[in-house]
């Protein structure tokens, strides 16, 4: 099978990419507590840019949205002048990079919230899991449903952080509906029984992401816009699927189809676990674009999904922590290297951007 295709560039929405290897958005938690990257950011980016299209880190669009100690955020001018310096070098490289925007909803704890406040959820449901905060992993505090009139406030701050990703010089943004947080909570029916416009019926769990995805369109244009789905993973809380995540799903990609968006990104199975048994080919079919295929690919699964169709990029997430060098990696069938998962959150160069002191 030829390992051509893989590394030929392609066009995804309005962003030219030189190769069909993406890197996943990987949480790495080495800001500061202000949300601010420091300038290893800077360095662990530049790394990795020879990626076809780097996705960033899940990345705070409001305080509320976060529920993990030294993530980044895109929402005050502090944060856009951290970035700036990163999607500079990522370009002098020749890359390319869009940031992947976050809500956590229920997935917080009081201490990673404003004056000690409880996490917000469409409904009052305690998540699994555990989030990590200044004091170490803590079990997620118990949220607060949103009331109706405050999700207009939540869609606007997802506005102002698309438009402080555009200052601070990315190619594009990835609306982040997966893995259990916000987004996601509102589309499956475990974790959403609200009785408003935004629960109950499929239509209206999928309108809080459509009219996220709509808002942050009018920003960049939908041929800059991408967004990422979990359809069969429960990892992250401990979420139960939804009762039909075919029929919840595909609505949902049709929708997001029509609107034009740049891609689809799907974890194509349980995150951390196995591809399961769902029909990821119809899903895709579902959506009339671009697909960025995510989950425990090596290179020749990667191979043959973008050499038979299914997917136009395949996303690496871990081979990348240890690889900064993956695409070259996979061109010349080198053996990878393996990071240690104790270098995956918190600390600083070591296991970061300094691979051999790991
Ligand atoms: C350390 C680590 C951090 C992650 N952070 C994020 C994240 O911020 N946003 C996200 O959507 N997925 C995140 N993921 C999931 C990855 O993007 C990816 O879906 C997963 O690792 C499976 O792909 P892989 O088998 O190529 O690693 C993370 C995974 C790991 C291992």
């Amino acid at each position: 099978m030829s390992t051509d295709l893989l590394f030929s560039p392609t066009r995804i929405g309005a962003i030219d990419v030189a190769n069909r290897v993406a890197m996943a958005p990987l949480t790495r938690s080495r800001a500061d507590m202000d949300g601010v990257q420091t300038p290893l950011a800077v360095e662990y980016y530049r790394q990795r840019a020879s990626a076809g299209l780097i996705i960033t880190e899940a990345t705070n669009i409001s305080r509320q949205g976060r529920g993990y100690a030294y993530t980044p955020g895109i929402y005050t001018d502090a944060h856009v002048a951290a970035w700036a310096p990163v999607t500079k070098a990522v370009h002098d490289a020749g890359g390319k990079i869009v940031v992947q925007l976050w809500h956590v909803g229920r997935m917080s704890h009081v201490s990673m919230q404003a004056d000690g406040a409880a996490p917000v959820a469409p409904s009052a449901l305690q998540a699994g899991g555990n989030v990590f905060t200044e004091a170490g992993f803590e079990a997620p505090s118990m949220p607060r449903a949103l009331e109706t009139d405050e999700i207009a406030g939540i869609i606007e701050d997802y506005r102002n952080a698309a438009r402080k990703a555009k200052e601070a010089g990315f190619d594009g943004v990835e609306v982040h509906a997966a893995n259990g947080y916000l987004l996601e909570q509102f589309l499956r029916d475990s974790t959403n029984q609200r009785q408003d416009c935004y629960g109950g019926s499929i239509e209206n769990r999928a309108r809080l992401t459509l009219e996220v995805v709509e808002a942050v369109a009018e920003v960049w244009g939908a041929d800059r816009v991408g967004l990422r789905l979990s359809p069969l993973s429960t990892a992250i809380g401990d979420t139960a699927l939804d009762s039909t995540p075919m029929e919840t799903h595909e609505y949902l990609i049709r929708r997001l189809g029509e609107m034009g968006l740049a891609y689809l990104h799907v974890v194509e199975g349980q995150l951390h676990g196995d591809n399961g048994a769902f029909d990821i080919k119809a899903l895709r079919a579902a959506f009339n674009g671009k697909y960025i295929a995510n989950n425990g690919y090596d290179r020749q699964r990667a191979i043959e999904a973008t050499t038979s169709g299914h997917a136009d990029m395949v996303a690496f997430g871990k081979p990348f922590i240890g690889n900064p060098d993956l695409v070259e990696r996979l061109r010349g069938n080198a053996p990878l290297l393996e990071a240690p998962a104790t270098s995956y959150f918190g600390g600083g160069a070591a296991g970061y951007t300094e691979l051999a002191a790991a």
